[in-house]
């Protein structure tokens, strides 16, 4: 069974990739949490992945709340994949630590290096095309790699983890969940065409139209999926996305 998260496309697609390799049953996180379903049951030596994006050098909140909250027996065999821009910080020491607290082990790792989504702040800026090309085939190229050491149940940890890496995860993290997830600098442009794209693709349904415009609803967690998929590029948040163009898997 695989669990995951995905704003913009990428940790969706890794997901999906070992869902069909593995022959897993996938989970989309938001979806089971509306639901309040936290109860599962594994089969006989079944594996238990997750798989999420890295929002500030960690696991992104929901992800470790939906762990917290999960009701399974024992699994003997659990690992994470998560994807990031360019390095994950402490992502693996804090996806132990929450396995552990529910008696638990992490069994395995890894990071794929995939195109950058977060824009929101000045300095942040997007992958050029080919770029983000380059790192789509060497993230299946790892994908592909570490596909039979799941497969067997290898024990093993491959994560990029980056330089001041315990500031990154725990000082900017923590400032990143109080100051930075905030949705009221979302806004739409005059551009808007009221297609209502933005509503369709909110993993949080964090977002409603009004009058024809997307109107959020201050549960987000800035996963950028509405900016990005806006066809006429009309979202905006604040100005640090003007002009820096728009991303997600598969555009
Ligand atoms: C809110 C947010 C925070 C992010 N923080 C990091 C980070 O700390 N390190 C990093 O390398 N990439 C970071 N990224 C980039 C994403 O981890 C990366 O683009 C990921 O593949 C997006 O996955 P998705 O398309 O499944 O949403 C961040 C992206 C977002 C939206
Ligand atoms: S996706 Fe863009 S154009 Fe469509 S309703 Fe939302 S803001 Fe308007
Ligand atoms: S409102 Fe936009 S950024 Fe916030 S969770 Fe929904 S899609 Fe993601």
């Amino acid at each position: 069974m695989i669990f995951y998260f995905s704003g913009c496309g990428n940790s969706r697609h890794v997901a999906e990739t070992l869902a069909e390799k593995l022959n897993d049953t996938l989970v989309f996180i938001p979806e089971a949490a509306r639901g309040g379903l936290y109860d599962y049951t594994l089969a006989e030596g079944e594996r238990l992945g997750f798989v999420f994006p890295v929002y500030s050098w960690a696991p992104p909140r929901l992800v470790l709340d939906f762990v917290k909250r999960l009701k399974i027996s024992k699994p003997d065999y659990v690992y994470f994949a998560c994807t990031c821009g360019d390095e994950c910080g402490q992502t693996e020491a804090i996806f132990r630590k929450a396995l552990k607290e529910k008696g638990w082990e992490l069994t395995s790792c890894f990071s794929l290096i995939m195109p950058e989504t977060y824009i929101a702040m000045g300095g942040f800026k997007l992958d050029t095309e080919e770029n983000a090309k380059k790192k789509i085939v060497a993230a299946d190229a790892t994908l592909a790699r570490n596909l039979p050491r799941l497969v067997n149940k290898e024990r093993f940890s491959e994560i990029t983890v980056g330089s001041f890496a315990w500031l990154k995860s725990h000082v900017i993290n923590s400032g990143f969940n109080r100051y930075a997830t905030d949705d009221s600098k979302y806004r739409s442009t005059e551009a808007c065409v009221h297609c209502g794209q933005c509503v369709e693709v909110c993993p949080l349904k964090n977002i409603v139209l009004e009058n024809g415009r997307p109107k959020w609803q201050g549960h987000c967690t800035i996963c950028m999926a509405c900016y990005h998929h806006c066809p006429v590029n009309a979202i905006q948040y604040g100005k640090a996305t003007e002009g820096k163009g728009q991303y997600y898997f598969g555009r």
